[in-house]
């Protein structure tokens, strides 16, 4: 069978980009120079899993834990979204491409929510691959959140159901499913606080390859390891 069979091709391919600053440290740069770089792995992932197919493509792209990083990082780091989203927005209408962002948003500047609603209101009719960004996400807060959504929703009376917490984590929300595939870069191996609940059954691909140099060969190797492996949930 060919590694292009649509049953083994995942339907969400969710990616912890890291290893930017390392990447820069190397070559003697600024670690903001590593988070430009990246910004060409993430339009090579995005362009190659078009054109293989996939449904999702979830990014993360900071964490709620990322905010304590020195100011100055952070700030580059924002005004980089800034930056990017806008003149990504034509390529996504060109390519059919709907974006969506997720995380505790609440945190973000104005100017950036701003681009990030024209953005997602623009592409919320295409019909191809989503590209997912987590922004000011954590997996922990997410669940914290669905709890007290369905609390309000439940008007405090009960006890909550499995099925309605799920039902209320951001993803789910906004009818994304659980990924298939989740690839870290950098050689961490680690889960870092990402989607905690939604990747209780995700196949885990490690590479030691920094984000920068994560590109289109990069991703084939891990949807080739993808489509080997047995996906049994708890079965036999
Ligand atoms: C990933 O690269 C990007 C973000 C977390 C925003 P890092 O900035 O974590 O790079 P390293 O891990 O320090 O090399
Ligand atoms: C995880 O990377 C978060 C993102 C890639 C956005 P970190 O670099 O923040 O993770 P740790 O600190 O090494 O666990
Ligand atoms: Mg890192």
């Amino acid at each position: 069978m060919s590694a292009t069979n649509n049953n083994l091709l995942p339907q969400h391919v969710s990616i912890i980009m890291d290893g930017n600053g390392r990447w820069a440290k190397q070559r003697g740069k600024e670690r903001t120079e590593g988070h430009i770089e990246g910004v060409e792995s993430v339009r090579a992932c995005t362009e190659y899993a078009a054109e293989r197919g996939i449904k999702y493509l979830s990014l993360f792209a900071f964490s709620e834990e990322n905010w304590g990083r020195p100011q100055e990082e952070v700030e580059a780091l924002m005004s980089l979204m800034v930056k990017c989203i806008s003149a990504e927005t034509p390529t996504f209408t060109k390519n059919n491409i709907r974006f969506v962002v997720l995380g505790n948003l609440e945190r973000l500047s104005e100017g950036l929510r701003t681009e990030i609603a024209d953005c997602m209101a623009l592409t919320a009719g295409n019909t191809g691959l989503t590209l997912i960004l987590f922004l000011s996400y954590s997996g922990k807060w997410d669940i914290v959140q669905a709890a007290n959504r369905v609390l309000a929703s439940n008007g405090g009376e009960g006890e909550i159901t499995m099925e309605q917490l799920e039902a209320a984590l951001c993803t789910r929300a906004a009818a994304i499913p659980d990924p298939d595939l989740l690839i870290r870069t950098s050689g961490e191996m680690r889960i870092s606080n990402y989607m905690l609940w939604q990747s209780a059954y995700t196949e885990y691909y490690f590479t030691d390859i920094l984000w920068p140099d994560f590109r289109k060969n990069e991703f084939k190797a891990a949807l080739d390891e993808y489509a080997k492996r047995e996906r049994r949930y708890g079965k036999v």
